[in-house]
């Protein structure tokens, strides 16, 4: 089995690909920064590549060198980043920024695997979304409308990818352990350890699920969000707001 995934140099991505690895398969990763790989994460079937996921041709080209004359069974668009110091005033230049990773980032991504997968009339393609792609939370704008674009885009690939035998899963998590939550400084509900979380969205791809939202107790509250009528949602989101001049940052969080 061959399986792509990017931003596999930290985080869920690193733990996912782990699993794999153990399970026999051929691995090949992918980030910025591969120093970031821990020194002990060797395996003989696993390739590191240096690649930013929005340049289009660099993941283009890593995947096809994955690939070579084989086949690609999975690809996981997983790389992203968040709002960082979540300010109430927007930055557009960082808002360009999380799209090109977060929304742009994962289609260069499926466009990688998709040349190899039509060919091959099979295939599987993921990505990573998150709960915050269900909502607008204030002063995670970009990283919301990132994640949501990303759900959208998967859940009409799944319909449209199903009769060329390609399987398509959205995976939105809750908050995970890793890297980009540690520097948050609010309280986070059901925080879950990176190496629970690969292993559930590992089987989730194993099942070939649509879409994954965990954890359950998550799902319920991000369903209740994301149902209750809009004005309410807004009241109930905004009464934290007071002064939106102030370039002070807020407690809230991207998930
Ligand atoms: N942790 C959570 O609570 C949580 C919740 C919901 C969704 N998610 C999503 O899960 C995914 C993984 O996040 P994580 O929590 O594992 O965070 P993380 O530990 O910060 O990992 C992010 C990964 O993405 C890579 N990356 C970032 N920008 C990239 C770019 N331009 N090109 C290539 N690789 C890039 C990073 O590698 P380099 O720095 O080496 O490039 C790193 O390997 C993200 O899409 C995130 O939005 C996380």
């Amino acid at each position: 089995m061959k399986v792509f995934i990017t931003g596999g140099t930290t985080g869920i991505g690193l733990e996912i690909a782990r699993l794999y690895l153990k399970e026999g398969a051929e691995v090949g990763i992918c980030g910025r920064d591969l120093t970031k790989i821990p020194e002990d994460f060797r395996y003989e079937r696993l390739k590191t590549y240096q690649v930013d996921v929005s340049n289009r041709q660099q993941i283009i080209d890593a995947v096809d060198e994955f690939v070579g004359n084989g086949e690609l069974d999975l690809i996981i668009a997983n790389a992203g980043v968040s709002d960082g110091d979540k300010l109430r005033l927007p930055n557009f230049e960082k808002t360009r920024k999380i799209m090109d990773i977060n929304l742009y980032g994962v289609i260069n991504t499926f466009e990688a695997a998709f040349k190899h997968m039509i060919k091959q009339k099979r295939g599987h393609i993921a990505a990573v979304s998150s709960v915050a792609g269900f909502v607008g939370l204030p002063a995670a704008g970009a990283y919301c409308a990132s994640k949501s674009a990303v759900l959208t885009l998967c859940e009409s690939y799944a319909i449209g990818l199903k009769k060329c035998g390609i399987d398509v899963t959205a995976i939105a998590p809750g908050f995970i352990d890793t890297p980009l939550t540690q520097k948050n400084k609010h309280t986070m509900p059901w925080l879950m350890p990176v190496e629970k979380a690969a292993l559930k969205i590992k089987n989730a791809l194993d099942r070939k699920t649509v879409l994954f939202i965990f954890p359950w107790q998550m799902k319920i509250l991000i369903t209740f969000l994301n149902k209750m009528p809009r004005c309410l949602y807004r009241f109930l989101m905004g009464l934290k707001i007071t002064d939106y001049t102030k370039k002070k940052p807020i407690e809230n969080s991207s998930l």
